[in-house]
């Protein structure tokens, strides 16, 4: 590899990350040909082949999979020096990468405004997706911190809940189960119900529960989206089982049902790896949120974010 150079690797962990050198090119500012041309003088010092084509999409090899994986460690180091030297120099700068469970979208962007006003130097990429998508982003390390729901018990990891998220059960506005009290859970088997899709943290809390009662109920359509099941419930094809974090703005347009057994009783979770090591910029975050949600949780408002001022006092 003493032949290799860092902008090598950097044209292959974008390649890799793509699974397209036209991508990478494009990400890079750089030409197909240069990418091509780079990655294959790394493929010489390897000594191996790195990417393999099948049919159309291309696959790495177990040495581009070691080497993507070492690419990553690589630049992470070097991220935290160059943190680590603003940080000397008296400045937060650096990237923070988030990884999102959908619930926690209705809070998390919001709370990026305060925390963007203090640390002005600290570009941010967040990612919002299901409990099984956010497993797979932290097993293959591609980003800093993780907010879920729950804690994974197969994966070696640091946490450290800061919110509550309680599930309950939403009816459209004049449902005629909205005025009853104490509801039995067995009820909800007479309804049509609307599902979140397989992978998701919510439905597998859900199923769960109904599980547990023997309840079976009428799934009369599945979404992978929180808002595109409100707005099934708003148009009337049924009722579902969402965050109450959900109804953040638009609470007036529908009914939470009384349903026995609810809420579930969910928290959110900041999440990652043990052995990793969190940059000063992610430490600054996750100081950062536990502040915040102390805050709220004072207000008792989600809907009052707190101002950068009062989060950092
Ligand atoms: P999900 O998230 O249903 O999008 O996976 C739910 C949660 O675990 O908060």
């Amino acid at each position: 590899m003493n032949q290799a150079t860092l902008h090598q690797l950097k044209v292959f962990e974008a390649a890799a990350r793509h699974g397209s050198f036209t991508r990478a090119a494009e990400e890079l500012f750089l030409t197909q040909p240069t990418v091509s041309m780079q990655i294959k003088q790394l493929t010489k010092s390897v000594g191996l082949p790195l990417f393999e084509q099948v049919g159309k999409r291309l696959y790495l090899t177990e040495a581009g999979r070691e080497l993507f994986a070492t690419c990553r460690q690589i630049f992470d180091t070097i991220a935290q020096f160059e943190m680590k030297v603003a940080d000397l120099k008296g400045l937060k700068q650096g990237q923070l990468r988030l990884a999102v469970i959908t619930t926690a979208k209705y809070i998390i962007p919001r709370l990026l405004g305060p925390f963007c006003q203090l640390y002005p130097g600290i570009d941010i990429s967040l990612q919002v997706t299901n409990h099984e998508r956010i497993l797979e982003r932290m097993v293959n390390n591609m980003d800093d911190l993780y907010i879920m729901s729950q804690v994974p018990d197969h994966l070696d990891v640091n946490f450290e809940a800061f919110l509550e998220n309680p599930l309950v059960v939403f009816a459209p506005l004049n449902h005629p189960l909205s005025h009853e009290k104490n509801i039995p859970i067995e009820r909800l088997g007479e309804e049509p119900f609307i599902m979140r899709e397989p992978g998701s943290g919510t439905r597998r809390a859900v199923q769960t529960l109904l599980d547990e009662h023997g309840v079976k109920v009428n799934v009369k359509l599945e979404l992978g989206s929180n808002e595109a099941i409100k707005q099934a419930i708003a148009g009337g094809l049924g009722i579902s089982v969402l965050s109450r974090h959900t109804l953040l703005t638009d609470a007036a347009e529908f009914s939470i049902l009384d349903v026995q057994h609810f809420p579930i009783k969910r928290t959110w979770y900041m999440v990652y790896p043990a052995g990793k090591q969190l940059s000063i910029v992610a430490r600054t975050y996750y100081e950062y949120l536990l502040n915040a949600a102390k805050e709220i949780v004072e207000q008792g408002n989600l809907l009052s974010i707190p101002s950068a001022e009062t989060i950092s006092r």
